[in-house]
């Protein structure tokens, strides 16, 4: 049975959030919804998330001995991380010692913060079927790992990074070096590994978000929202529509390896599978042990949001992933490297039929940060791309 308690009291209910960005800002308002008490942590102040929790907490996530601190004196009875930059083998000594429950669990997310602590479960433990791949720690190695059968194109990207960054594709001999200096000044942490993997000419690109959340009995079922499709530019997601059309072989194939990678790394929450397709043939990516960005289309898409099932999920509460409309989602850029900048046109983009729109309420615009995202739902997915891209380009963000 699960009990949930009255916020800012004795029996309170408390959850921490690991990165308050535009998706922990959804799942603490998830939480806010069942009288959870919330704690928002991230690295600079106002973060999305804070401005909706009930404590705003900014330190440095990736610092072990700041994240102790901060845990121990918080207590919280979960932490669930949002991003991949955490002091994670902390988090790790933590949930043995039995101070805290890392949702999904820490293990799940020390190996998904790093590249190759995903691929080598995913390909050589579980035996799923992914692009070819190496690992280098040098310029030299990477030549090596090319001619010796990785080939041309192949894709070099950090160990440690997301959205994109220090990624590119390398179509000939010529652009080696040019991948290996990007892929050094892109890394998280500039400790200079990075994965080389086959270049997989793809038909399309799904995230099957797959949720482990307790059935009535208590056991973990597994269960899968629609597929997700997803357009990609420089390895950042633009624009994203549910549901994709998949044949049954290649649906089928797609939740098996789902199941697999999400029933190994365990506990309970949504997790977002990354999954490339081409005919019936599908080829693991790479795993979120949480709401995924792409998923952030099912704010109009299904009953239950991606972050409404991730909160349910972690509280040991039941969950419905059935679609309510075909939809899509077209992200919303800064532009601008600016603070406090102001969005015109918000009336005018929600004149598009169908269509809504979030402002995540970053308090700094760079070009290419994500600073909101529109959202449109429509009998089809055709007509829900044009409007949710239609949208989008209404809103005007400008320097004030
Ligand atoms: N081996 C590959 N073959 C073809 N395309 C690829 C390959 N690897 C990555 N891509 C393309 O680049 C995109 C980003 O790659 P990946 O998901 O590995 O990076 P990421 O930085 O973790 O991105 P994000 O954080 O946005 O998920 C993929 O969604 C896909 O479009
Ligand atoms: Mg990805």
């Amino acid at each position: 049975m699960t009990t949930l308690g009255t916020p800012l009291s004795p029996t309170a209910t408390r959850v921490m959030l690991l990165g308050s960005g535009e998706l922990g800002k959804e799942v603490l308002i998830a939480l806010q919804r069942l009288g959870v008490e919330t704690i928002a942590v991230d690295r600079y102040e106002n973060a999305p998330g804070q401005q909706v929790a009930h404590h705003a907490r900014t330190i440095a996530m990736s610092d072990p001995a700041q994240l102790k601190a901060l845990i121990e004196a918080e207590k919280p009875q979960l932490v669930v991380p949002e991003i991949e930059a955490i002091a994670t083998p902390m988090l790790q000594q933590l949930e043995e010692a039995g101070t805290v429950r890392v949702i999904p669990t820490a293990r799940a997310a020390r190996l998904t913060m790093d590249r190759e602590g995903i691929r080598r479960l995913a390909a050589e433990t579980l035996g799923l079927p992914t692009s070819p791949y190496a690992f280098c720690d040098s310029l030299a190695e990477l030549q090596t790992a090319i001619d010796g059968g990785i080939g041309y194109p192949c894709i070099v990207k950090p160990v440690m990074s997301s959205s994109g960054k220090g990624q590119s594709k390398i179509d000939g001999p010529a652009d080696v070096q040019k991948a290996w200096d990007y892929a050094m000044a892109g890394g998280r942490v500039s400790h200079g590994r990075v994965i080389v993997e086959g270049f997989i000419d793809f038909d399309y690109e799904i995230t099957l978000l797959t949720v482990r959340a307790l059935a009535a009995g208590g056991a973990v079922q597994t269960q899968f929202c629609e597929p997700i499709g997803h357009v990609q530019v420089s390895g950042d997601y633009v624009e994203s529509w549910q549901p994709h059309p998949m044949s049954p072989v290649a649906l089928e194939k797609a939740q098996r390896i789902a199941q697999a990678v999400t029933a190994d790394l365990g506990g309970q929450g949504l997790f977002g599978v990354e999954l490339f397709v081409k005919g019936e043939a599908v080829w693991f990516s790479e795993v979120s042990p949480r709401p995924h960005d792409t998923g952030m289309v099912t704010m109009t898409t299904q009953w239950q949001n991606e972050f409404e099932l991730h909160a349910r999920a972690i509280l040991g509460l039941p969950v419905d992933t059935t679609l309510k409309s075909p939809g899509a989602s077209a992200v919303i850029y800064g532009g601008m490297d600016a603070q406090g900048i102001v969005f015109d046109g918000v009336d005018h983009a929600l004149q598009v039929p169908g269509s809504d729109v979030r402002l995540f309420g970053k308090p700094e615009s760079f070009v290419k940060r994500r600073m909101g995202v529109a959202l449109a739902r429509a009998g089809d997915v055709e007509t829900a791309r044009r409007n949710a891209k239609e949208a989008a380009s209404r809103v005007k963000p400008r320097a004030a």
